[in-house]
């Protein structure tokens, strides 16, 4: 039975916050899981989850490349490895499972990735989902599935 938790974020600040909260119950291998439509915010609570990881780069959507990879700190100082996907220019899952991504999603690092949807069952069963829905202009409804807050 995978826990479920739901939030409604009232800003854009909120879900920065949602990520950040979500971010210290993350392991090294986990998978984050982002569903949502355009503007839904997964690319908001993604920035979260990496300053929740102490990522100091600045975080955005990979907009040429499919994966960005940044340094994470672990809790005991070692680096941690966080590899952030946008699956939305993906033509076929063939193409990231080519892009060799079973060695980042069954390895050491986290992975975020965003439009997981597209990435059909090369995204591991164990993930961490967040499905993110429009209530409204500032509204948004997160359902994380696998991870208690
Ligand atoms: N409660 C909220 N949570 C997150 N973003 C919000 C919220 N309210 C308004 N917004 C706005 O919605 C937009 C969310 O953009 P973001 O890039 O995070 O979405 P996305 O799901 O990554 O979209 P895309 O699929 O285009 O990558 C931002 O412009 C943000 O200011
Ligand atoms: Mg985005």
């Amino acid at each position: 039975m995978r826990e479920i938790t739901k939030r409604l974020t009232r800003s854009p600040e909120e879900t920065h916050q949602l990520g950040l909260t979500l971010a210290r119950t993350l392991n090294r291998g986990d998978c984050v899981a982002l569903r949502g439509d355009l503007g839904s915010g997964k690319t908001c609570l993604t920035q979260g989850l990496c300053e929740g990881l102490s990522v100091k780069e600045y975080v955005t959507s990979p907009t040429f490349v499919l994966i960005n990879e940044y340094a994470g700190a672990a809790p005991d100082g070692g680096v941690l490895p966080v590899y952030h996907f946008d699956l939305y220019r993906l033509g076929d899952p063939d193409e990231l499972y080519e892009l060799g991504c079973d060695d980042f999603f069954y390895g050491k690092g986290i992975c975020i990735v965003e439009w997981a949807n597209l990435g059909g069952d090369l995204i591991p069963k164990e993930a961490i989902e967040v499905d993110l829905t429009h209530e409204g202009d500032r509204l948004r409804q997160v359902i994380i599935t696998g991870r208690a807050l």
